[in-house]
């Protein structure tokens, strides 16, 4: 006997009922209409890539969460788990005709393999925009900017999260000060990435493995404590190219009127390896959840695979954590009604009346619900009023005779009369204004 199929989605899969989608859609336009007010193109891609790509460029920690498989002629594939080895890709394809520094945007969905937590599914949509060919920090602002602005178009206000940012370059001018080899500094950006997610001993213990001697580990563990830039400063003893850039990454944030969200974390290091400047993580001002978006500039990506090396700056904004940020502010971005107006009618006498007036209405621009059976004015406004749409007309025979019907606003239950003709005529103008 057949075992009965499962009505939920694979484990960690998600989906979108009306609702959900609903809120999806709010989100989405509002990251493109943000991408927009920045200048940023859209691109778009293939969910499935070459898993020698993913596996070779993206960081050790999405490595293993990459979903897998063999297609039917052997080839080995992917489910993309991030988009910057797909936008390296398809730049290196055209990078002989492409004008620099270009800007793009993507809304790409995104599987990993995770241990799923709050804020952490196996399917997410990412938000992706990214600057390639520009050296200046008005990049790195320019990303961060127009992030800032969709967080604040979806109603979060400053204080409610908050931009932690470092450089990798910073961390490397401090690493080399206190007597950690550049061979090790990949191993020591890593440690830092995994502080507070994994014991210190387990940190200090795998950096020993990896050869640094016992010293040395703990002095990396222990630059934590240092908390601001003055400290760096001090720290490196003299004006270093690194913090040169974070005075001018300042200051044009300082400009662009987001420096009230940003705060300098020598803990933020990513855990993507191919990062070599400056990166930033968001993080709700409470710090309930995981990261809201992150990036940073990576300059070596388009040379690791083949193209001519390019550096690049870019940040990937997912779509569960600010859900669940958002839910929890009490902004409900669900709660927004598409319908302008239902249309009901008693017989199918006044049905292809009541089809008429909805053309001419949807002609006209108007978002209209048509009921697809007759049915009683109750059962019609009850339905109507159930937050379906904002006003209701609704068609009997004697609406059909007199050639006169009310326009019910559901809101506040007042009606206005309206000549069917003139519903129809006006509807036809608007639809033909040159005419
Ligand atoms: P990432 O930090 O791995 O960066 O992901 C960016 C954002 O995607 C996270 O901050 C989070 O909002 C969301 N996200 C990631 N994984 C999950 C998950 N399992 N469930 C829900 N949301 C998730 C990158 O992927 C880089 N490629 C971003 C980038 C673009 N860097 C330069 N350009």
């Amino acid at each position: 006997m057949d075992t009965q199929i499962s009505f939920a989605p694979p484990r960690g899969m998600r989906d979108f009922y009306p609702e959900d989608m609903l809120l999806r859609e709010r989100l989405f336009d509002t990251w493109r209409a943000a991408a927009r007010r920045f200048s940023f193109s859209p691109y778009d891609a293939c969910v499935v890539e070459s898993l020698d790509l993913l596996k070779r460029k993206s960081g050790e920690e999405i490595v293993e969460q990459i979903y897998s498989f063999a297609d039917k002629s052997g080839r080995e594939l992917a489910l993309r788990a991030e988009m910057t080895p797909t936008l390296a890709r398809m730049i290196a394809a055209r990078q002989g005709s492409l004008r620099f520094p270009l800007k793009w945007y993507a809304i790409a969905q995104c599987f990993r393999y995770e241990r799923m937590t709050r804020g952490r599914k196996r399917e997410h949509y990412q938000w992706n925009l990214d600057i390639v060919g520009e050296e200046s920090v008005l990049a790195e602002v320019e990303v961060l900017s127009a992030a800032v602005s969709a967080i604040s178009e979806l109603g979060l206000k400053p204080s409610d999260y908050k931009i932690h940012f470092n450089n990798r370059a910073l961390l490397s001018e401090i690493f080399a000060k206190i007597g950690i080899e550049t061979r090790y500094h990949a191993a020591a950006f890593l440690a830092m990435d995994k502080r507070g997610k994994i014991p210190n001993e387990e940190i200090e213990c795998s950096l020993r493995q990896q050869g640094l001697p016992s010293e040395a580990a703990s002095s990396v563990l222990s630059l934590i404590n240092i908390t601001s830039l003055d400290e760096v400063k001090k720290q490196l003893g003299n004006e270093t190219p690194a913090l040169k850039r974070m005075q001018d990454f300042q200051n044009a944030a300082d400009a662009a009127g987001i420096s009230g969200t940003l705060v300098f974390d020598l803990s933020v290091v990513r855990g993507l390896s191919y990062y070599t400047g400056m990166v930033f993580e968001a993080f709700d001002t409470d710090r309930k959840f995981r990261a809201i978006f992150g990036g940073g500039r990576y300059d070596n990506l388009l040379g690791d695979i083949g193209a001519k090396p390019m550096t690049a700056v870019g940040l990937g904004f997912g779509d569960v954590v600010i859900a669940e940020l958002l839910n929890e502010k009490g902004k409900n971005l669900a709660n927004c009604r598409t319908t302008d107006i239902a249309i009901g009618y008693m017989t199918t006498e006044q049905s292809q009346l009541a089809v008429r007036i909805a053309t001419a209405l949807r002609n006209a621009g108007h978002n209209v619900d048509l009921r697809l059976t007759p049915e009683k004015p109750r059962s019609f406004f009850s339905y109507a009023g159930s937050g379906v749409a904002a006003e209701a007309i609704f068609i009997g025979p004697d609406e059909q005779s007199s050639g006169i019907l009310k326009i019910k606003n559901l809101s506040d239950g007042t009606q206005r009369a309206a000549a069917i003709n003139d519903l129809l005529g006006i509807c036809a103008n608007r639809r033909n204004p040159d005419e």
